[in-house]
């Protein structure tokens, strides 16, 4: 074989090979094999989920209770897993959370597990527009013994933020929870950000949306979309985007 011969065959192979990397990006950009799951929505068929949880949930009885009850609702698939909650509590004891907001309650297990968490004079803020679903979880506050340290507003959360905002309490939490109506978002996250101290966290649920982010065509996957290309060129944050649940960020306010 002649060394012309060789260099011409060198180059082919190189552009097939190239040919099947691009094709390959493409193709997998649109066909993810990534798995992620909620416990409690398929998941817990899975061997390793069932692993995982036995290894590391420690759930609280009446936090049980709460969520066996939460199942029996037709919108359950809203609840946030318990072991994404169970790390979301972990992450507010590390930065020794005292005061907490929560946007998009629903029946409350996540504003439960932070309220059993939190010290004696703590307070978890939880924002929702449903008297249905928050009145679902309120008799479990209770039982708990935690009721004193949440402070439910019933009204649209960005009000509630801004109600915050003129009250002077910018830059006094420690850990918000973005976990409502997805178009708001970037409303929830720019007065999040405003109302968290230095060092403190924002965690924002569902930033993989079921896997749709690769292909937004809906409002609320585009408002989502959006938000995660804006954080991760956000200078003010320090974040990852975490394979949990449906996909969580954890922004740390610099
Ligand atoms: C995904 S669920 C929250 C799940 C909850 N974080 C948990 O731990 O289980 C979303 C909630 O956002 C609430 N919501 C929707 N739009 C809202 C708005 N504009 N302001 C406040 N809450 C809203 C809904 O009523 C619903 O309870």
């Amino acid at each position: 074989m002649s060394l012309q011969t060789i260099s011409r065959e060198a180059i082919a192979g190189c552009f097939s090979l190239g040919a099947v990397l691009v094709a390959g990006f493409y193709l997998g950009r649109r066909k993810s094999t990534m798995s992620i799951s909620k416990s409690h929505c398929g998941g817990q068929a899975d061997p390793l989920m069932q692993y995982l949880l036995k290894h590391s949930l420690r759930e609280h009885p009446v936090l049980k209770k709460l969520r066996e009850r939460t199942m029996e609702d037709r919108w359950n698939i809203m609840m946030v897993a318990c072991e994404q909650s169970q790390f979301m509590v972990n992450l507010a004891k590390l930065v020794k959370a005292k005061k907490v907001a929560e946007i998009g309650v629903y029946t409350g297990y996540n504003t439960l597990n932070m309220a059993l968490s939190l010290p004696d004079d703590g307070v978890i803020v939880a924002c929702d527009i449903s008297e249905e679903y928050t009145g679902i979880g309120k008799p479990f506050w209770k039982e708990a013994g935690v009721e004193q340290k949440i402070d439910l507003r019933l009204q649209p959360a960005v009000k509630t933020l801004d109600d915050l905002l003129a009250a002077g309490e910018a830059e006094t939490f420690d850990f918000i929870f973005i976990d409502a109506d997805k178009t708001n978002y970037d409303n929830y996250y720019e007065r999040s950000l405003q109302l968290v101290r230095k060092g403190g966290v924002i965690a924002i649920d569902n930033v993989l949306w079921g896997g749709s982010v690769l292909d937004p065509k809906d409002d609320d996957t585009i408002s989502i979309d959006k938000l995660n290309k804006k954080l991760v060129r956000d200078t003010r944050i320090s974040l990852s985007m975490l394979p949990v649940g449906d996909g969580l960020t954890i922004a740390i306010k610099l």
